[in-house]
């Protein structure tokens, strides 16, 4: 499966990817330009320290053309332009998205929300991009924990989508990252909670009450992760 991350070049981006590189899946790191997107495959090999056969550079045209599933990592202020500019090559695919709706975006904190018309972020993704099957994850995973890629993950990750087969597919996906257990937790809508434990997390690891700080659920019972 190929995996085009649109906007990968950032914290995120890069952690998702080098965790899916990793994992043995086919990465396109996606970049408003060619060069930023080529700098952070270089990155990643410079970390890996290996010649990784299995990613590669393009514009986020080119990687949402290319790539079967879909990751976008970019802030909120960059979503509509992003999404406007892969939203033919979205139509029909999975498209992961964990942005944050943190006040940042408007000169804010980075620990508080902002409350959007649309609902959550993930469900004005949805909107924009109606052919799309966009599923909610890793918006409590942190880029620091997927950038310590000589480490297990040791967080659950919350999934939300409409499409029930697309989050199977991305729950066996996130689930290849050692350590990550994924927890479907319902339709879209549910994005409007997750979205918000970012900020939380956030604000745990600026006070230093935790070190990329994640969550753990308790009484999971493992038919209801549904997949
Ligand atoms: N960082 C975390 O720990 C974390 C955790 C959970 C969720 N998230 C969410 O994941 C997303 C990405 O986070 P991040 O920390 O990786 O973000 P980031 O480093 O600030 O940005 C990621 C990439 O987005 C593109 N971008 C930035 N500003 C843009 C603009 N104005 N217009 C178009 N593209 C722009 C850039 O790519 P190019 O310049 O290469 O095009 C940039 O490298 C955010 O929505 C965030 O809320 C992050």
């Amino acid at each position: 499966m190929k995996l085009g991350i649109i906007g990968g070049t950032g914290g995120q981006g890069l952690g998702i990817a080098i965790r899916f590189v990793q994992a043995g899946e086919d990465v396109i790191i996606g970049s408003r330009t060619m060069e930023k997107a080529q700098a952070a495959v270089d990155k990643m090999k410079d970390l890996l320290k290996e010649d990784v056969p299995n990613v590669k550079a393009a514009e986020n045209p080119d990687a949402a053309a290319e790539g079967d599933v879909l990751i976008l990592t970019v802030p909120l202020a960059a979503q509509v332009a992003t999404l406007k500019s892969i939203k033919e090559c979205a139509a029909g695919k999975i498209l992961i998205d964990p942005t944050g709706p943190l006040e940042t975006a408007i000169g804010g904190s980075p620990m508080k929300c902002l409350y959007l018309p649309d609902g959550a972020a993930s469900e004005k993704t949805q909107k924009f991009l109606p052919e799309a099957k966009v599923v909610c994850a890793f918006n409590n995973i942190s880029s620091g924990a997927l950038m310590n890629f000589t480490e297990p993950i040791d967080c659950d990750c919350l999934i939300a989508g409409d499409d029930p087969e697309a989050k199977k597919t991305v729950g066996k996906l996130i689930d290849k990252i050692p350590d990550i257990r994924t927890v479907d937790c319902g339709p879209l809508e549910r994005a409007q909670i997750i979205e918000k434990i970012t900020p939380l997390l956030i604000g745990l690891n600026i006070k230093k009450t935790c070190k990329d700080a994640g969550i753990r659920l308790t009484g999971i019972n493992p038919e209801c992760r549904l997949y």
